[in-house]
């Protein structure tokens, strides 16, 4: 890219869409002067469009789902309709196969041939996408360079049915919105709140209906898991325990979270169960990862609407034994200074969303 025409460009807007199980988000950012601006961005809710309360799961028509992004867009007073689109991790299948050396050009049929292997439905059905893990020994010698190729190579597989994206290009239709590609929602996270390194990182994404975790290695994805139990859980779980209405427990939750000091024992006591069943199982993962790879994880990284929860990263500091923080997506891009502290706040719930619009401000370059 020459500079001079670079001075002459327009600057593009784009946005990044999450459509979460509790609620939609988008962020618009343009580039300017080789950085990331961000111009607005909004969150609502998706509750109440199936008639049900703030922060819990639903099953939306499509034509409901059409309507609250149109309303985001609305009230978030965007300018572009060309977008990214995350996906569900629900909506994928991700596996890791070996597959013997092979020529680059046979590398797609022999990934398909070993990710039948996995995939319960005709290949047919599915939009199959891979990537070779890169080899970590860059500096061996040639000697051992030639075994590790005669061992073959290990490639992420990602399948995603034919069906799903059908649904999402109709709602995007609807909405006006262009898209230019749809990407599973961990990799959109990772763009927005790994730094470049070697580091290996665990992701946790706390959202209302699931809690997501995945481990990264040198930028790239190692290994995910998917636990039933999100934030809404806490919530129904105070709602039966307290005997209080679930708006009344989310509205809890919200305001005390494990805060809430001695009056709220109760209140305290219910939150941290449900936490630490989920960090058990976090550290579960993290463990056996550490093990089978001999790699010691380094940070645990919070993101999704779940973690905002007062008193979160505390405890999960006392959870696991290494360092945690909660995402700073926005620190991705260029913000209002006199914002900072609500862009701090917010940014565990916008890391899929910054992700996604990430992506497309690389692709117009
Ligand atoms: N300040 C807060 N304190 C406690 N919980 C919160 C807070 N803000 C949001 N939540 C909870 O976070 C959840 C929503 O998180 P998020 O927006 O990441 O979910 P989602 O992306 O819609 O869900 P999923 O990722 O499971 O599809 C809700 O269950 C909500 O109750
Ligand atoms: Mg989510």
């Amino acid at each position: 890219m020459s500079f001079l025409s670079n001075i002459f460009k327009k600057e593009t807007s784009v946005l990044g869409v999450d459509i979460g199980s509790s609620a939609v988000k988008v962020v618009q950012v343009k580039k300017k002067r080789g950085k990331a601006v961000l111009e607005t961005y909004g969150e609502l809710a998706l509750g109440p469009y199936a008639g049900i309360e703030v922060g819990r799961a639903v099953q939306l028509p499509a034509e409901k789902i059409i309507e609250a992004i149109k309303d985001i867009l609305r009230e978030a007073k965007t300018t572009t309709l060309n977008c990214g689109t995350a996906l569900p991790l629900s909506a994928s299948l991700i596996t890791f196969v070996n597959i013997p050396p092979v020529p680059d050009k046979q590398m797609a049929d022999v990934v398909a041939i070993e990710a039948r292997k996995y995939i319960p439905v005709p290949l047919s059905e599915v939009l199959l996408d891979f990537s070779v893990i890169p080899k970590e020994e860059q500096y061996v010698s040639d000697d051992e360079t030639t075994k590790t190729e005669k061992q073959g190579q290990e490639v992420l597989v990602v399948a995603i049915h034919n069906d799903y994206i059908r649904d999402y290009q109709s709602i995007m239709a609807g909405c006006g919105l262009n898209p230019s590609f749809y990407e599973i929602e961990i990799f959109s996270s990772i763009r927005a709140v790994v730094d470049q390194g070697i580091a290996t990182n665990m992701i946790i994404d706390m959202g209302a209906r699931s809690t997501k975790l995945y481990i990264i290695e040198r930028g790239v994805l190692r290994s995910s898991h998917i636990i039933n139990k999100g934030s809404q859980d806490i919530t129904l779980a105070l709602s039966k325990a307290l005997s209080i209405t679930v708006s009344e427990a989310e509205n809890m939750k919200r305001t005390f979270g494990l805060k809430g000091g001695p009056e709220y024992k109760e209140l305290t006591e219910i939150i941290t169960v449900n936490l630490d069943y989920m960090f058990y199982e976090a550290n579960a993962a993290l463990l056996s990862y550490q093990k089978k790879y001999s790699k010691n994880v380094s940070k645990v990284i919070l993101t999704g609407g779940g973690v905002l929860l007062k008193g979160f990263t505390d405890l999960a500091k006392i959870s696991f034994q290494t360092e945690v923080t909660n995402a700073d997506p926005f620190g991705k891009l260029e913000t209002p200074a006199f914002l900072a502290e609500e862009f701090a706040q917010a940014g565990p719930e916008f890391a899929v969303a910054i992700g996604a619009a990430l992506r497309k401000l690389a692709e117009l370059e």
